[in-house]
């Protein structure tokens, strides 16, 4: 049986993590991808990553390089290409220099890989996402970005804590931009199926949502060099072995949303039902008043960063 093909293309540290993680989850073969200027970085992680396939016990091959002829025929690409913020940066700061990377990015990786279903995690998310969706020329339904599974998961790990249950009974939604203005459900929050609103005071909650909204920022005060990269290759990874197992996890994503929700035509963090074609479908939900509020506020954020953008 022919092995699915991942390409990541950015070697850094979400990429070289994804890596980790898709490898050991055996998703399919992998190739790292960087600039020519680091020649020998991805070949080495690669390497490295592959020496430790007999003591994890995986079987993939994985291979590093500075050009795309190796990544030709990939079924996912994965776009972690792109500078990380630093503190005192949000992630807005990143736009101009992260535009022109993300189109010549998604522009080698159409050429290469024409059929490939594209997860863009490079930020500012929303706006990113938008730019490889216009330089591919691919259907929007095969351009997916990565924010709400790892939005989420910070979200579920303070519930869980504060709770004390298990990380995997706490489960959660988010709408909107991967921004300061996401919006956390909590109507569509759980912990074993017992709404947290029951479990949790209003007060405390208003606490949790507010540190998940600020999760990104939480850790590049603590790293100071960077930004998170374990949760969001994790998160990136769940997504890509929805799409190459055909699992259709139904998952919070930022999709192409033009009728959907009223959006008008961006893309933004819904919950989506992922499967080989992509993005399959996007399940609308009920929202009341003010979910809608807050989903509106955080839309138009996007709608006026994707505005800035020069593509
Ligand atoms: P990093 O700096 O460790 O890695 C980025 C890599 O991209 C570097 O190795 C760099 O050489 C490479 N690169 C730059 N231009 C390239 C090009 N044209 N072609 C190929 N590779 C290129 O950064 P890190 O921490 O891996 O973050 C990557 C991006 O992901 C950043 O924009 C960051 O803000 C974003 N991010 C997004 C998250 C999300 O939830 N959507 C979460 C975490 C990071
Ligand atoms: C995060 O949320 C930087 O977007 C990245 O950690």
């Amino acid at each position: 049986m022919r092995r699915a093909k991942i390409s990541i293309i950015g070697a850094g540290n979400v990429g070289a993590t994804a890596a980790h993680w898709a490898a050991s989850k055996e998703l399919g073969d992998i190739v790292l991808v960087d600039v020519p200027q680091v020649e020998g970085m991805p070949q080495g992680k690669a390497l490295d990553l592959y020496q430790s396939s007999p003591v994890e016990g995986f079987d993939a091959r994985i291979t590093g390089a500075t050009t795309y002829e190796p990544t030709a025929g990939s079924d996912v690409v994965i776009i972690t290409a792109g500078v990380a913020r630093k503190p005192g940066m949000s992630r807005d700061d990143l736009i101009n220099i992260n535009t022109g990377i993300v189109k010549q990015v998604a522009e080698n990786v159409a050429k290469h890989s024409p059929k490939a279903v594209l997860i863009v995690v490079s930020n500012p998310l929303d706006a990113m996402v938008y730019v490889a969706w216009k330089a591919s020329g691919f259907p929007a339904k095969r351009v997916v970005g990565q924010a709400g599974v790892l939005d989420a998961a910070r979200f579920r790990a303070f519930l869980a804590a504060e709770i004390g249950c298990s990380v995997e009974d706490v489960h959660a939604l988010l709408l909107g931009g991967h921004g300061d203005d996401m919006v956390p459900l909590l109507r569509y929050t759980f912990a074993g199926g017992i709404p947290v609103s029951q479990l949790v005071s209003p007060q405390r909650l208003e606490e949790i949502v507010k540190r998940t909204r600020s999760g990104g920022a939480e850790i590049v005060s603590l790293l100071k060099t960077g930004s998170a990269y374990y949760a969001p290759a994790s998160a990136t990874v769940a997504m890509t072995e929805s799409i190459i197992r055909d699992k259709k996890r139904i998952l919070a994503c930022a999709a192409y949303c033009d009728k959907e929700y009223g959006v008008g035509g961006y893309f933004v963090g819904v919950p989506c039902v992922l499967g080989t074609e992509g993005v399959e479908k996007i399940i609308e939900i009920e929202l009341d008043d003010s979910e809608r509020k807050m989903f509106k506020t955080s839309v138009q954020h996007v709608m006026d960063l994707v505005k800035s953008v020069k593509i």
